[in-house]
């Protein structure tokens, strides 16, 4: 088959490179496996086909695609408004084995965005104790968990799976949450109270969605029980503001945990995963999660978040979640690759799971900048996914989900996103995706069906 030349002197070069000098991992740890080279030689074999590539493979899903050389599921994210969009709903049922909801399962969603005042409470009963708990609202989750039930009915052969997400995290959770009688002008909650909301929390979702008597209980294969809990600068947890007097939004290095205010250590991780582990099925997985994973510090301070759970009696993790929010020049693949293989040593399985490509800086849109941006993209992909590949092949190391954050270019977050600080937008085009904005497949998407080696 033609394609199988595709990588094939990239693979010879990475057996050069390979630098297994014990046999083990634990090797691979302190050095990337691969060396730049070795990308820039995949990135160069990856262009070389492409045209190639599209010419023959028209008919060839993703899914199929991946699966063949990952056996793993391959994801997309998809927001309420867009799974009704029947474009997105052609590309996910074609070309995706399964799903993350975009919001509809975060905590703001599922206190019904009632993210000012409490929507209500009532009486709950945990471990022989009557507690007052917030209401819950399930119906945004579950009329997208609905219409792929049907789907899946109708379709057992292309059925999806979810990627539940997410439990517990600092951001997309209302404030008053935190604090005495759910009224955010009170004071915080001690610990003891809050493990109890979060046991109640955990336990109330987790049934909901996966428990023996739902019907959604076949639909999920695993769950984000706790995502971004890392600092991007001190190589340990993200915790609350340096300054008692500011408030942890306005907190410059993102320390920014009204999780962390209140426990002021990782005890509500760790405390997570137990909870998780013992409100979810056996076969459901459960994993942490975070952006920035493939930067030095940063990636420090996640294994040390690894290890403490994987350490703790009665917690469970299954996997790693590394978003892959990436840029078309960082991280660099050496970094990637090593990341990959670190988070490995500790967990055994990674995941990419929220895969986008924010665009060079000299990217503005123009037919002329959209090709040189789409071809550069493709390249960039096609390594990176090279790099899953050739992680996932050494012992030891399994890439169990390969999912991007959304489909089509045009309904990307960054379209829209606020990383200039203020809550203003950029304003910069963005084309992070494998479709582009007519939702018809760009050279990314051939970076991933023409890989075979
Ligand atoms: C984070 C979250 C996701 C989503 C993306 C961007 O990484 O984990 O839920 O909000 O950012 O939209």
């Amino acid at each position: 088959m033609k394609r199988k030349r595709i990588f094939r002197r990239a693979a010879v070069l990475l057996m050069t490179t390979a630098m297994f000098a014990s046999g083990s991992i634990a090797g691979a740890a302190e050095e990337p496996q691969q060396t730049e080279e070795s990308f820039a030689e995949a990135e160069e074999n990856s262009a070389e086909e492409l045209h190639q590539t599209e010419e023959e493979d028209r008919e060839v899903r993703l899914k199929d695609a991946v699966s063949k050389e990952l056996g793993c599921y391959v994801g997309a994210a998809v927001t309420g408004q867009e799974i009704n969009n029947r474009r997105v709903w052609e590309i996910i049922t074609t070309h995706f084995n399964a799903v993350t909801l975009g919001n509809e399962l975060k905590p703001d969603a599922l206190f019904n965005y009632s993210n000012a005042v409490c929507p209500g409470t009532e009486e709950a009963e945990l471990n022989g104790e009557t507690i007052t708990v917030p209401k819950i609202n399930f119906y945004k989750a579950e009329n997208m968990l609905d219409k792929i039930l049907q789907w899946n009915k109708k379709n057992p052969e292309d059925a999806l799976k979810v990627r539940g997400h997410v439990l517990v995290w600092h951001s997309q959770t209302p404030e008053w949450l935190f604090h005495e009688d759910y009224d955010k002008q009170k004071p915080y909650v001690d610990k003891e109270t809050m493990n109890k909301r979060l046991e109640w929390y955990i336990r109330t979702v987790l049934t909901h969605f996966t428990g023996g008597d739902s019907e959604y209980k076949d639909l999920f294969y695993g769950w984000d029980v706790v995502n971004e809990a890392v600092s991007d600068s001190t190589g340990t947890y993200r915790t609350d503001s340096e300054n008692p007097n500011e408030p942890l939004s306005n907190d410059t290095h993102g320390n920014n945990s009204s999780w962390w205010h209140v426990y002021q250590s990782n005890e509500f991780i760790l405390n997570a995963f137990v909870y998780a582990n013992k409100y979810a099925p056996a076969d459901l997985e459960l994993y942490y999660n975070d952006y920035n994973e493939c930067s030095g510090q940063k990636t420090a301070g996640i294994l040390e978040l690894l290890r403490a759970v994987k350490a703790t009696d009665g917690a469970r993790i299954d996997a790693m979640g590394m978003q892959g929010h990436y840029n078309m020049d960082s991280p660099n693949y050496s970094e990637i690759d090593m990341a990959i293989r670190m988070y490995a040593q500790v967990v055994g399985n990674v995941q990419m799971t929220e895969l986008d490509m924010k665009a060079s800086e000299d990217y503005d849109g123009s037919p002329e900048s959209k090709e040189k941006e789409f071809e550069a993209q493709a390249k960039r992909y096609g390594a990176i996914y090279w790099a899953l590949k050739s992680a996932d092949k050494e012992e030891g190391v399994n890439v169990t989900a390969l999912t991007f954050w959304g489909t089509a270019d045009h309904l990307s977050w960054l379209q829209s996103r606020s990383d200039v600080g203020g809550g203003n937008t950029t304003g910069l085009p963005e084309c992070p995706l494998l479709f582009d904005e007519h939702y018809e497949k760009k050279p990314a998407f051939y970076a991933f069906v023409g890989n075979e080696d």
